[in-house]
């Protein structure tokens, strides 16, 4: 098995979804911050992407309690100030420190309709606003069962990359996620999920270059879980974990973001 970059810090983020208000969100970022400890961090990036009207809080209390804990979101409109009701502008979040932002997560796929032509624009504005894209992609069962996964997730990777210089590639993270194994308790064993991210990592390889193949982060996002992450974590082209559910709990998500102790 090649090894892995050391190159490549790995990143565990936290989706809370739409979980946690601010009271929760304040207190769930103080616990993990009592977790965690300065090799964790030194070894490992970890980010929490709280609801919008989290955000604050959590900025206030990462800063004030002195927490090297990464800010993000879990979304954001493309254009940057306008008649968009109900949008949230990526200067906004720039202004909040957010240095992370999830797009193009299966559930604002499925549930809000956005296209790869939209996702692409939010990567573009994300980048725009000096953070970072988590461009996510990933297959349903369907799919996978007619042997259709390469063709899904890798046409939405260069669809999500498209018109993208190749150091903006480099900088940002994609996570995998079978949107089968999103919430359900299955994951995709650790060699399938292998698979897929070396397919994710080569495309880049083939649209860009080489090093911005080995520069870009590849995630893991699926039923995540302290048993099943260090598994994960130990193929080559696995460089993180985008966690749902076990991240809303501070002692779950702290033994993930450990993971090198349970291997
Ligand atoms: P899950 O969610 O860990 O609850 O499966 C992952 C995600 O949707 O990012």
């Amino acid at each position: 098995m090649p090894e892995k970059k050391p190159s490549r810090k790995p990143l565990i983020s936290g989706n809370w979804k739409m979980h946690h208000n601010h009271f929760e969100a304040i207190q769930t970022v103080q616990k993990l911050g009592y977790r965690l400890d300065k090799e964790d961090y030194e070894l490992v990036d970890v980010s929490v992407h709280p609801p919008f009207t989290d955000i604050r809080s959590v900025q206030t209390t990462l800063e004030s309690d002195k927490i090297p804990i990464l800010l993000g979101a879990q979304n954001c409109y493309f254009e940057e100030k306008g008649a968009f009701t109900g949008e949230v502008s990526p200067a906004f979040l720039a202004k909040l420190n957010v240095s992370l932002v999830i797009v193009g997560h299966s559930e604002r796929r499925e549930l809000f309709g956005e296209t790869d032509e939209v996702v692409n624009k939010k990567v573009k504005a994300v980048l725009r606003f000096g953070m970072t894209p988590i461009l996510c992609v990933g297959e349903t069962l369907a799919e996978r069962e007619a042997g259709g996964t390469d063709e899904k997730v890798l046409g939405q990777v260069k669809a999500g990359l498209a018109g993208l210089k190749a150091d903006q590639v480099a900088s940002m993270v994609i996570a995998y996620e079978p949107i089968w194994a999103i919430g359900t308790g299955k994951t995709a064993t650790s060699e399938d999920a292998q698979a897929v991210c070396g397919s994710i990592r080569a495309t880049v390889g083939d649209l860009f270059d080489d090093p911005t193949a080995s520069a870009v982060r590849i995630q893991y996002g699926g039923s995540v879980k302290p048993a099943n992450i260090a598994e994960l974590m130990a193929q080559p082209d696995i460089d993180g974990a985008l966690v749902g559910g076990a991240s809303l709990d501070p002692d779950e998500f702290a033994k993930i973001v450990r993971y090198r102790l349970t291997a």
